[in-house]
Order: structure tokens, then sequence, then C-alpha cells
């Protein structure tokens, strides 16, 4: 099975998600392609430095929003790729794009949804006062961060809180919750 991972960023839930993989022995045969939308992206080192091929598609490449969603399609197709995992991918994808994939792509949001969608979800939790947010993975669907639940896990937000340190708990969560959802999706496959 292929499995492309779509990441924007620093990666932390993209390296989580491949050393998790790499350790268990049943999901070995699954083979994982990190593609970004950011040449400078952090992730990028990571999945080399974990021995993982990195495909760069840079949006800015591209006229409009269909045009690079065309040319991630295009790709996932030449890689014969079979689920799509979006961990910190920060691209709006169009709705025909998403269809395509649909019941075949799924997200990690920073929040407990659907409390919290977009992003910002981190700041915007602490704004609001609320003293108990996390994280959300949810199939992927038109409506940004509104698809079927899968998995949610909490933090609590203290007093001292800022926008870094509640995300880097966050994170943590992200990356032992999104690993083990993945492996009970993919091994049912
Ligand atoms: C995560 O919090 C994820 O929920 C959000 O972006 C963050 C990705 O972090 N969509 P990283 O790039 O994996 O460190």
């Amino acid at each position: 099975m292929n499995v492309a991972i779509l990441i924007s960023g620093t990666g932390s839930v993209m390296q989580a998600i491949l050393q998790h993989f790499a350790i268990c022995d049943k999901l070995k045969k699954i083979t994982f392609f990190v593609i970004t939308n950011n040449p400078n992206a952090l992730g990028i080192n990571k999945a080399l430095q974990l021995g993982f091929k990195t495909i760069t598609i840079n949006h800015k490449d591209y006229k409009t929003r269909l045009d690079f969603d065309n040319a991630l399609n295009a790709k996932l197709n030449d890689l014969q790729i079979d689920f799509v995992v979006l961990a910190g991918f920060m691209r709006i994808l169009t709705p025909n794009f998403v269809s395509c994939w649909s019941g075949k792509m799924v997200n990690t949001h920073p929040s407990l949804l659907p409390a919290f969608k977009g992003a910002h979800a981190v700041k915007d939790a602490i704004d609001y006062g609320v003293k108990i947010t996390g994280t959300t993975v949810h199939w992927v669907s038109p409506d940004v961060d509104a698809g079927k639940i899968i998995a949610q896990d909490f933090v609590f937000i203290e007093t001292e809180e800022t926008e870094e340190s509640l995300h880097a708990k966050i994170k943590q969560k992200e990356q032992i919750l999104y690993p083990k959802v993945l492996q009970s999706l993919l091994l049912a496959k």
C-alpha cells in the first residue's frame, strides 16, 4: 500500500507517524511518500533523515488553487497512492480534489472539533477562554474541518498558557493519537 503524508511545516506529527510505522513489523508493507507545498518546510529534512522520499510541489508555481490541486492529484496518481494523510498541510483543498479522495484522506486538527475550526484553532481556544481543548482526527470533507470525527484526545488549558505552550501540548497528543488511528485504518485495508 502506498501512503502520502502531506506537510507544510515542521513535520513533528509526520515524524511521529513515520517512526511509529518503522518499528511496527505488521506495518512495514506500507510505503510512505512525504509531499510538501512548501520548499522550506522543516519537515523535509526530518523525512530525509528517516530515509523517506520527499516531493515538493510549490503552490507558488501555480496560478490558481485548482491548478495546484490538479498537479497534486496527478502526482498522487503517478505514485499510485492509496491513502492520503494530512499532517500540518496548510492549504485548503478544492472540493473536486477532496471528492477524488473521499474515504481515503484524513487530517489531524488542533482542537476538539467542531469547536475552533480553521488555521488559528489554538489561539482561538485561548481567546475564547475554554479550559479544555485538544486534537481531532477526522475524515476530510469538502467543508474545512467538518468531516466525520474518528478520534479525539484532550488537554487542559492552564491560566498562564500561551499559544506556543498549548500547541506543544496538543502536538504531543497528536503524535500519539494520529499514528494509532492510522494504524487501525490502514491495517483494516
Ligand atoms: C498540528 O498541530 C496539526 O494539527 C496542524 O498543524 C500542526 C502540524 O505540526 N494541522 P507539525 O508541522 O507536524 O509540527
